[in-house]
């Protein structure tokens, strides 16, 4: 587990337990089908979010408990249908769904699991959360969608990129931290809320950096699915950007004409020696730096200082 992640470990057993809870199906071949999936989780950044926020701002509750579920659940239905997408064979250091059930069984899987993250916060007190989560979700399907309508557009630029991974990303982030001061007060909450949005930024720009220098083991997913599938992303859109007209075409042409895992790993290695990756993760880390001012907002003490470390992890993580 992640060491700042250490004293969260009961709290995610908890949440861990509110998703199985509402995963479970007197049907014995669904539930056959949920436990097949083992562990569902994977790094649990959207429930550290609200819990480590609602540490820092007052007491952790059975509310954010369910809270932290129910993002969980959303990001998890949001990866079962993109692996469809991007045709990935291994998630989490496992088989995705669609290889291990197929398709039409990961499709509604997705489904089982967004429905479920809705039921969860149905009957919430603060009537804010509703609308909240529903729209966010919204916002992500956008993203996705978004992200589908813009592939292999040479064209792509940082700003539109930018909107993708707000959409796609950061605007869950966002939700995780608003959601950890679900009960403080409006300008404590609109703080945490930046910082997670921050946070989510950062965290998408340094997914899209692994995707060309992860070790896949260490990442535990199939990684070089953005060029594979001609999505841009802030690396090469930068490499595109710095090229010599005549170069830029050659460089194109040679992302738009990928077909075998030879010319994948030859666009990839062009990257790799470009000095992009590294360009790519200071913006990132110039998104750590707003998210830590953000936390300007937030009481000083141990839980604000987590906060910070947290933004620290994601841009120095390696998985
Ligand atoms: C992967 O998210 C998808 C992105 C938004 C980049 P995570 O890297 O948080 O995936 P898990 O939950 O740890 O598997
Ligand atoms: C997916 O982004 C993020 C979603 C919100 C669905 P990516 O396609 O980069 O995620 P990975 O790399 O497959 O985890
Ligand atoms: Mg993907
Ligand atoms: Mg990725």
């Amino acid at each position: 587990m992640i060491a700042i992640f250490a004293s969260l470990a009961p709290r995610f057993a908890q949440v861990e337990a509110v998703m199985t809870r509402s995963l479970a199906s007197d049907e014995p071949r669904i539930q056959q089908l949920i436990e097949q999936l083992g562990s569902f989780h994977g790094k649990m950044l959207r429930p550290a979010l609200v819990l480590l926020v609602a540490e820092a701002v007052g007491t952790v509750t059975a509310d954010h408990v369910r809270l932290g579920a129910a993002l969980e659940l959303i990001h998890t239905a949001t990866l079962i249908h993109d692996d469809m997408i991007d045709e990935a064979a291994t998630r989490r250091g496992q088989p995705t769904a669609h290889v291990e059930h197929g398709v039409s069984i990961a499709v509604l899987l997705g489904d089982y699991f967004y429905t479920h993250a809705f039921d969860l916060v149905a009957d919430f007190e603060q009537r804010w959360v509703v609308p909240r989560l529903t729209r966010t979700t919204n916002v992500i399907c956008r993203g996705e969608l978004h992200q589908m309508c813009a592939r292999r557009d040479l064209g792509l630029t940082e700003g539109e990129y930018e909107r993708i991974i707000h959409a796609k990303t950061a605007a869950l982030c966002e939700l995780a931290g608003e959601l950890g001061a679900l009960d403080a007060d409006g300008g404590v909450r609109a703080a945490a809320a930046a910082y997670g949005h921050a946070c989510g930024m950062a965290f998408q720009i340094v997914d899209d950096c692994l995707d060309f220098s992860g070790d896949p083991q260490k990442v535990g997913k199939t990684l070089a699915t953005d060029i594979e599938r001609g999505r841009l992303t802030l690396p090469l859109i930068r490499l595109l950007a710095k090229q010599a007209p005549a170069h830029r075409e050659a460089l194109g042409r040679q992302l738009l004409e990928i077909r075998s895992a030879d010319d994948v790993a030859r666009l990839r290695q062009v990257v790799l020696d470009s000095g992009v990756i590294a360009d790519a993760i200071a913006t990132a880390r110039a998104h750590v730096a707003d998210a830590k001012r953000h936390l300007k907002g937030l009481p000083a003490g141990p839980g604000r200082d987590r906060l910070g470390d947290l933004a620290d992890f994601i841009v120095a993580r390696d998985f």
